[in-house]
């Protein structure tokens, strides 16, 4: 008791300095330190200031009563717990009773008597002392509980979670676990605890497999895979002792499995991948097959529309030519029956001359001597015209038939566009009129058989769309470094949801046997080899324009 007496204080108030001196000698000799006041604002003050352990306070004193006095300490939050002792000369119940509402929780009656003061003064400051470490054990109590709830939480928080957590000191011994390394090792907590963790997964059936780049993977034969980290606290100034490390084992299993499923996926696509590029490369042949067998009726569309323009003069050359012969007949029949008549005058000097001359004339007649010699000329000159259209389509056909060049040269395109017109006239006279606006346009590097291609697939194109009788516009301009081509047909025009369409190879509006619907899809082909571009407008019933840009190559 001692010990902790020296450390409590004591204030006594009294307005009589008599009293405080005494009572000063009397609990500093018994091992408080005692304070005093005479009372009044000082006394609250230096009761706030020190907050002693017990107050002894004077019942009659001339600033402010006893009664006043305990009534404002007790109001005070900062003084109201502190036991307040009344020292009074007057045995009066009724001022006992007012002091103990007021909150005092003693009476000493004067004349004081110094043992019972001293007694008083430990009993009080015991039955505090007394109070304070009970609130203090049940503040205690109740934290302790939230901590047991709070280590219940965390312990439950840890147990859920599918990795293993372990606690190991730098020897790598289990301290403390969660509930997965019981599960996974099928061992009691306690007989974990103090054993290498590493040990205990071995015995269980755990190997373990170290990777390239150093990660660690721990598998059970029944499938299961963990990888491990470890997080160490860093050692602190109290000691090694203190080394705590943390082991998490992660249940990578099913990641495993992903991964595994993944691989076979990864095995099937790649297989897949080579089926499509064996098939695409088939596709490819298969396309050629058919751009090939393209060309091939494109040349026998040709050879026909050729055949029929060149047919018409070879017929009217070669009968003019039937003609020519019996016509010459004629003139050698006259020209011998001359000759006859000039020898028999020279041999017979002159004699029957009229007979001769008769004979001749008759000959004139009957030959059409002088219709001949008349038709002759036109004859020959229907024939020359005739030999001459038929060299203008073989020049043609030769300037259109460069459809297998590679090379890239300086060409006319208006020259391609004519000669293509020429050949595929034949097609697109009875269809169309033809209004040509061709401009002057630089020569450009291309392969101007291809274009000739395009041109023909546009303009047979524009007159399959036209029913009866339309017309196609052929135009060309140039403008900075490109040349522009339209060409436009009054035909049938094609629906906006078709539009996208066309330029599919094998789309084909048109019945079988008369569209491969490759026209436009080698057309396509053949403006990109030449970093050109091709656009399309159609309006259903009023016609379409397909313009091509194509850049000037100098
Ligand atoms: N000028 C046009 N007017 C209306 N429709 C057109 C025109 N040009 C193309 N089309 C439409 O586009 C389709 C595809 O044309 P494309 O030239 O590729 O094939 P095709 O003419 O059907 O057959 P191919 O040209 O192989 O003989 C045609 O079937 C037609 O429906
Ligand atoms: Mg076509």
């Amino acid at each position: 008791m001692k010990d902790i007496q020296e450390k409590f204080n004591i204030l006594v108030i009294d307005d009589e300095k008599g009293v405080r001196d005494f009572l000063s000698l009397l609990f500093t000799g018994a091992g408080y330190i005692c304070h005093t006041s005479e009372g009044g604002k000082n006394a609250l003050e230096k009761a706030e200031k020190i907050l002693p352990d017990i107050i002894f306070l004077d019942f009659f004193m001339a600033e402010m009563s006893g009664l006043e006095l305990c009534k404002k300490l007790k109001n005070n939050p900062l003084t109201s717990s502190i036991p307040v002792i009344i020292m009074t000369s007057k045995d009066d119940y009724q001022i006992k009773m007012n002091c103990l509402k007021a909150g005092a929780i003693d009476f000493i009656t004067k004349p004081l008597n110094p043992l019972e003061m001293t007694i008083k003064a430990d009993n009080y400051i015991n039955l505090r002392q007394y109070t304070a470490l009970k609130i203090k054990n049940a503040l205690l109590k109740e934290t302790f509980s939230k901590i047991e709830e709070a280590k219940k939480e965390w312990e439950q928080t840890v147990d859920s979670i599918d990795d293993v957590i372990i606690l190991t000191d730098r020897r790598d011994v289990i301290l403390r676990t969660n509930k997965k390394l019981l599960d996974i090792t099928n061992t009691p907590y306690k007989d974990l605890l103090g054993r290498k963790w590493q040990d205990v997964l071995m015995e269980n059936g755990f190997a373990n497999t170290i990777h390239d780049n150093g990660e660690i993977d721990f598998h059970h034969p029944t499938g299961k895979y963990f990888k491990y980290n470890i997080y160490s606290t860093n050692p602190t100034a109290t000691g090694e002792a203190q080394h705590i490390s943390v082991v998490i084992l992660q249940d990578i299993t099913e990641l495993m499995l992903l991964t595994k499923e993944l691989e076979k996926s990864l095995n099937i696509v790649e297989k897949k991948n080579e089926e499509l590029e064996k098939a695409y490369s088939q596709l490819k042949s298969a396309q050629s097959q058919i751009l090939q067998q393209e060309k091939m009726a494109s040349i026998g569309q040709l050879a026909a529309g050729v055949a029929h323009e060149i047919n018409n003069p070879t017929g009217f050359v070669m009968s003019n030519l039937n003609t020519l012969s019996k016509y010459i007949a004629r003139i050698k029949e006259f020209i011998s029956c001359q000759t006859e008549t000039i020898e028999a005058l020279t041999t017979t000097g002159l004699k029957g001359k009229s007979e001769y001359i008769e004979r001749l004339n008759e000959k004139r007649k009957t030959t059409k001597y002088d219709y001949v010699m008349a038709d002759i000329d036109s004859l020959i000159n229907e024939s020359i015209e005739g030999t001459e259209r038929i060299k203008t389509i073989v020049q043609d056909l030769k300037s259109f038939s460069r459809v297998d060049e590679t090379e890239y040269k300086p060409a006319n395109i208006n020259a391609g566009l004519e000669s293509t017109l020429n050949i595929i006239w034949n097609e697109l006279k009875y269809k169309a009129i033809v209004k040509k606006e061709l401009s002057d346009i630089p020569k450009t590097k291309c392969n101007l058989g291809q274009l000739n291609q395009v041109f023909m697939n546009l303009l047979v194109n524009a007159a399959q769309a036209i029913e009866n009788h339309g017309e196609i516009n052929v135009k060309t301009w140039h403008e900075e470094d490109n040349i522009f081509i339209s060409i436009s047909d009054t035909g049938c025009g094609i629906e906006e949801d078709k539009i996208g369409r066309i330029f599919e190879p094998f789309y084909t509006t048109k019945e079988v046997g008369k569209g491969t619907g490759l026209g436009l899809s080698i057309t396509y082909d053949i403006i990109r080899k030449h970093n050109g571009a091709i656009q399309v407008k159609s309006k259903p019933g009023e016609g379409t324009t397909f313009t091509i840009k194509i850049p000037v190559i100098p």
